[in-house]
């Protein structure tokens, strides 16, 4: 079996290894890859943009793929599973009516409205149709978003009315380019945050292990935000009680809700969580494919074969298979660039990766090249350093034992990944 994984960050480089490791796939190619890729054995870059649909449905076809996964939303927005459908290929993901969910929030807003899922109450405009009087009658803070694609990095949070205004005016002015022609303001919610990460075949769902990240760029969750700088599997938070409310009050309504507006939903699907004070699990976002970097740690737990459940999914079989879990947790640090979430400083030479190679875990590559024989930073967040532990904080020391092995001039990374669940451990005396 052949297999093409789409993409070039840690997410992808996660999925590469773990696919190549089942004894059934020969080969595994990743378009564009990096260097992490580049050197897995069994695994191959092929020099195609992840954007360049066109090009990936010819690649899959002379290539002879069997199983083409996709990481990043981009291409899934762009339709990559409806072009691959025509050519008679098989491609996991959601096709592009679906990709929505996440391509367009003001579109995601009204699905759940619409579905009685419960998420912030909010209000979409645009440039014509935005409406002042509705901002300053609000309670404040308000959540302030570009609809649109933005990397997670269009969302501010706004103290004042005043804020509020100038924040939708940038957007519309193209502050995000296209991502802001529409804009979605919604109220402040208090919480605690959770990524919830599930298969779906357009009827039946398969949870994945459940994980968190941590958005911003500083220890204590301080600083700007960032696409995550780290983040372990399983999430404390979510309590067998809340998985089961999740499941039943968000994830079971989005995907019949799906199939009942006539676009029955195929993919990883990942609902971005506030857990509200009285528990009540509202969405933030939803995610059209696996987070990056929940995907590292969730990956290095999963014993099953990835390409089996993909295979079963696209069959819409997906109840006829089941995950299985490493018990032990696993987590991952991110190793960001100088600069990140800013454009970064590219080009550094990365060193301590052969020893790190010698250390249990293992380093996800993400915006890496290689070089005549190096390994250079070429991207915001360079690696993942993913330690597994029999609970979060022997995973997290495991982690840093690793990440404290590589450096590069101006590597950047949070000390604190974890912390929460490492707190809730110590309280119930693990
Ligand atoms: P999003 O891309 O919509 O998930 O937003 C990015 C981040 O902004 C989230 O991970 C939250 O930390 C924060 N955020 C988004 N919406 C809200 C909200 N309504 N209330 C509080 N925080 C929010
Ligand atoms: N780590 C958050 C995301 O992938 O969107």
């Amino acid at each position: 079996m052949k297999i093409l994984i789409v993409g070039g960050g840690g997410r992808e480089h996660a999925l590469a290894w773990q696919c190549a490791a089942a004894a059934r796939v020969s080969e595994v190619l990743v378009a564009p890859g990096n260097a992490g890729t580049a050197t897995e054995p069994k695994v191959r870059n092929a020099s195609f943009a992840a954007e360049d649909v066109a090009g990936l449905a010819h690649l899959a076809t002379a290539e002879r793929i069997d199983l083409t996964i996709i990481g990043p939303e981009a291409p899934l927005v762009a339709g990559v599973v409806d072009t691959f459908a025509s050519a008679g290929l098989r491609c996991f993901g959601p096709r592009r009516a679906c990709a929505q969910l996440e391509g367009s929030k003001a579109f995601a807003k009204e699905f759940l409205r619409r579905h009685g899922i419960p998420t912030a109450r909010s209000a979409s405009f645009t440039r014509d149709t935005f409406d002042p009087a509705w901002v300053r009658a609000q309670r404040m803070p308000l959540v302030v978003k570009a609809s649109g694609l933005a990397a997670g990095k269009a969302v501010v949070i706004a103290p004042s009315a005043d804020e509020a205004l100038a924040t939708a005016q940038a957007m519309f002015g193209g502050q995000f380019g296209d991502a802001g022609r529409e804009v979605v303001i919604e109220e402040f919610l208090p919480g605690e945050e959770a990524s919830f990460i599930v298969m779906a075949d357009g009827a039946h769902i398969l949870p994945l292990a459940t994980s968190q990240d941590h958005k911003r760029l500083h220890d204590d969750d301080r600083g700007p935000n960032t696409g995550g700088m780290g983040a372990y599997s399983p999430a404390p938070v979510v309590t067998p009680a809340l998985h089961a409310r999740i499941m039943r009050e968000v994830i079971e309504p989005t995907v019949r809700g799906l199939a009942a507006d006539g676009m029955p939903y195929t993919g990883f699907l990942y609902a971005g969580l506030m857990i509200a004070p009285d528990g009540t699990p509202n969405v933030l976002e939803y995610n059209c494919r696996l987070g990056d970097p929940e995907t590292q740690p969730v990956l290095m737990r999963l014993q099953s074969d990835l390409s089996v459940l993909c295979e079963a999914a696209l069959a819409g079989k997906l109840d006829t298979v089941s995950a299985a879990w490493d018990a032990r947790a696993a987590l991952g640090v991110v190793m960001a660039a100088a600069g990140y979430p800013d454009p970064p400083r590219k080009g550094d030479v990365i060193e301590g990766l052969e020893r790190a190679a010698r250390l249990p875990g293992k380093i996800f590559h993400a915006g890496t090249r290689l070089e005549a024989g190096r390994v250079l930073t070429n991207g915001g967040r360079v690696l993942c350093a993913v330690g597994l532990g029999a609970g979060v904080g022997a995973a997290q020391r495991a982690a840093y034992e690793l990440a404290d092995a590589v450096r590069w001039p101006g590597v950047q990374y949070r000390r604190d990944i974890g912390h929460r669940a490492v707190a809730r451990e110590r309280h119930s005396g693990d």
